[in-house]
């Protein structure tokens, strides 16, 4: 009998599977974490074929957790870091390069050449996305650019394209012996290719950008069976029916369905989504529009936008290139130690900022150090500039929609962070309120499969499974708030301009 759904959640440090039983509860897991690699300043790249070893890996691991085998499984759904781009030989199945993360910035002259034409809101109206490094089109454009032969190779079809959807679903689906070539609508959305009134490939965005469409995935609905999977995958023959990007997944998750509803979710970046119904809004408060998800054959819903690129990779930085810390919990422990931050701010605009700001010239800086400041006040100022960073995200968010927000639904691996999750509420002004499940993001992919093949019925199941199991509410008072987001504007604005 089919008890369980499997997602798989492959994110930009590491990939899981999770199983999940019909309640919404976690079965069995497995982790694993992938290399990052930095070749230059900026640059950041992954392997697509270590990503797809861990894949299976975890996915054996996660049913053994759960002690099931995959006859016990009704569905797989996929979810994933998005924007980060692979590009592989089909008929070998191995990658022409490394996967270009999302975070990576190679792209700059690329969208400054585009932008000479039109401005870097070129493409806005027809994608709802800036010209910005982050997106995908831009990306495949570089690896055509400089892998001998390759810009060839894509217009006859030997190459293919994928997000890291399409190369697992490809792999999972017997890659080179027949796998399927598929995105998901959220994905497709984040390419700076999608035409996102009509959900399809923009021919002339994608012959401007200097993408050929040979090499591009058919673009599909978030929920619906696109294939079973093969025998090397460890699911043989279970269908996988759900896809869509990490941040959508968790929207659906979070089970926000109604227009106003939004989520944060606090990962490697912070990602803010907020449901705007079945049509697209635009907005020039530096919020992106977006395909929130589309099941099977309904109408798409929309989402307005705010991604933070740097959040949680702060806290790593903080280990991994300070050695201030040794753990990321540590960040915590540290911060407790101070009342402040000791008048200290970190802007950490490692890929430029993101939004409200979509500064590419940005780098990071830490502004106000005194010989007062010690590494205490630098953890504090850390886990700041992420609730800081969201709340700019909220000021856009509320500037946008018609009604301000008024708690905050959050989720994502910072969120047992107490000290972190207290300054959101005082900052914000708002309550905080996490679920009981904070496996959001992998629990929303598993909603996405599973109500493809009817394992769960609508989504009053899904909204009938959101629990609460945590809220904060601000303490700070509203002059000590403004005076502290102030202070914090003022330290962005000196990350500005370092780059040409
Ligand atoms: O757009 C990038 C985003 O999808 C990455 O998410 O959770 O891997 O930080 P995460």
């Amino acid at each position: 009998m089919s008890e369980y759904v499997l997602s798989i959640d492959q994110g930009t440090t590491s990939t899981r599977a999770v199983v999940f039983d019909h309640s919404g509860a976690v079965a069995g897991s497995s982790q694993k974490e992938h290399q990052q690699r930095f070749p230059q300043a900026g640059w950041v790249e992954h392997d697509a074929a270590e990503i797809w070893r861990n894949t299976r890996e975890v996915i054996g691991r996660a049913l053994a957790d759960a002690d099931i085998s995959r006859n016990q499984l009704a569905a797989v759904g996929l979810t994933n870091q998005r924007e980060t781009t692979v590009v592989w030989d089909r008929h070998t199945g191995q990658p022409i390069y490394n996967a270009i993360v999302w975070q990576d910035t190679r792209t700059q002259s690329i969208c400054d050449e585009l932008a000479q034409d039109g401005g870097s809101d070129r493409f806005k109206a027809e994608t709802g996305l800036p010209l910005a490094t982050y997106f995908a089109g831009p990306k495949i454009r570089w690896i055509l650019d400089h892998v001998d032969g390759a810009r060839e190779r894509a217009e006859n079809g030997e190459l293919a394209f994928g997000t890291m959807d399409t190369w697992l679903l490809w792999n999972l689906t017997g890659g080179r012996s027949g796998g399927v070539h598929i995105t998901d609508v959220t994905n497709a959305s984040r390419t700076l290719l999608m035409n996102i009134d009509t959900l399809d490939w923009n021919e002339q965005i994608c012959q401007q950008i200097g993408v050929p469409t040979a090499m591009l995935p058919e673009i599909r609905s978030s929920s619906e069976v696109y294939a079973e999977g093969h025998d090397r995958s460890l699911v043989l023959g279970v269908p996988i029916a759900g896809m869509l990007g990490d941040q959508h997944a968790a929207t659906v998750g979070q089970a926000c369905f109604e227009p106003g509803q939004g989520k944060n979710t606090y990962g490697t970046g912070n990602f803010m989504l907020m449901n705007t119904g079945e049509e697209p809004v635009h907005n020039d408060a530096g919020l992106l529009t977006t395909v929130a998800y589309q099941f099977g054959d309904q109408k798409p819903v929309y989402a307005l936008e705010g991604s933070i690129a740097v959040t949680g990779s702060l806290i790593q930085w903080l280990r991994d290139n300070l050695g201030i810390i040794s753990e990321a919990a540590e960040s915590e422990t540290r911060a407790q130690q101070v009342e402040d931050s000791g008048g200290c701010f970190v802007v950490p605009a490692f890929s430029g900022l993101f939004a409200p700001y979509w500064r590419s010239d940005a780098r990071g800086v830490i502004v106000g150090l005194t010989r007062y400041v010690n590494a205490d006040h630098i953890c504090r100022a850390a886990l700041e500039a992420v609730g800081f960073q969201s709340a700019e995200v909220v000021e856009a968010m509320n500037a946008s929609a018609p009604e301000d927000l008024t708690e905050l639904k959050v989720d994502g691996g910072m969120v047992v962070n107490d000290t972190l999750m207290q300054f959101q509420a005082d900052i914000l002004g708002v309550d905080v309120v996490r679920p009981e499940v904070i496996e959001t993001t992998a629990l929303g992919a598993a909603y996405a499969a599973g109500l493809a093949v009817g394992f769960w019925d609508s989504t009053e199941d899904v909204k009938n499974n959101w629990r609460e199991g945590a809220r904060w509410s601000p303490q700070m008072s509203a002059q000590d708030r403004q005076q502290r987001l102030d202070q914090w504007k003022k330290a962005v604005t000196r990350s500005f301009d370092w780059v040409e």
